[in-house]
């Protein structure tokens, strides 16, 4: 049976990383607007650096809980026919032990040369070190998705939409496009769908099956009951 899990912020709230637009709108006490678009980084690429520094820095101090640990033992006993696709730059699932995970908005853990288009793991602060290590220049951005920008990797994406035999949504408020399309893409195609999200969101009807509560309880369960049912 193949399995797409698509992941949300919500996912990562009970590791204690804040979720989008549960704090009304305000990430940190930024205007969203103004650190996640690539606007907000020509105006103030400093201020954008420094940002994503702090939300780093904030990661190495949470931990994965029982919902991406579950999701690991899942591709434990799957192998490839499970795919994580996550709207989550933080590394949680990786720290989990998932492999198969496809980062569809990057990752805070990379960096990005704007001269090179070179990627790389991001180790210091981007505000301190802004020399890209392929071309020496000075123009390095956080490696994540910013609004009105094309999410990473979507043709392997709609490929294993397209294959799947279950699509689970966990924590996502089907806000922003195209993830909030991806259980139309599967069950187009005959996938089962299910939802698992603390509330009610904008694509609740249009799952087969919706679960509401934690992450860190619900996902747990599913994981043993779809492995119990093999
Ligand atoms: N367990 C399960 N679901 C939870 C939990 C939890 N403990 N806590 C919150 N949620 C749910 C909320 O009910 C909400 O529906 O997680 C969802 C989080 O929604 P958002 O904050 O909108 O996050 P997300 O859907 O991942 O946002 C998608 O929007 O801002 C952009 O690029 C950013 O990747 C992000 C994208």
């Amino acid at each position: 049976m193949k399995v797409v899990v698509l992941t949300g912020a919500g996912i990562s709230a009970e590791s204690g990383v804040p979720t989008f637009r549960d704090s009304d709108g305000l990430w940190e006490g930024h205007d969203v607007m103004e650190v996640a678009t690539p606007e907000g980084f020509a105006a103030d690429p400093a201020l954008v650096q420094r940002f994503y520094d702090l939300r780093r820095a904030h990661l190495a101090k949470v931990d994965t809980n029982p919902a991406h640990l579950a999701l690991a033992r899942l591709e434990q006993a799957l192998g490839d026919d499970l795919l994580v696709i996550t709207q989550n730059v933080d590394d949680l699932h990786e720290r989990a032990g998932s492999t198969r995970v496809l980062h569809m908005h990057g990752e805070l853990r990379s960096a990005l040369c704007l001269a090179c288009a070179d990627r790389f793991p991001w180790e210091g602060d981007l505000a301190h070190s802004p020399a890209c290590p392929g071309c020496d220049e000075a123009m390095l951005r956080p490696d994540v998705v910013w609004f009105g920008e094309m999410p990473y990797r979507m043709d392997e994406a709609l490929q294993a939409l397209q294959e799947a035999d279950l699509f689970v949504a966990v924590g996502t408020s089907a806000h922003v496009q195209p993830a909030a399309a991806f259980v139309h893409w599967a069950a187009e195609q005959g996938a089962r769908t299910l939802e698992i999200n603390l509330a009610e969101t904008l694509s609740t009807d249009d799952f087969d099956e919706s679960r509401q509560g934690r992450a860190g309880d619900l996902v747990p369960r599913w994981v043993e009951e779809l492995l119990a049912g093999r």
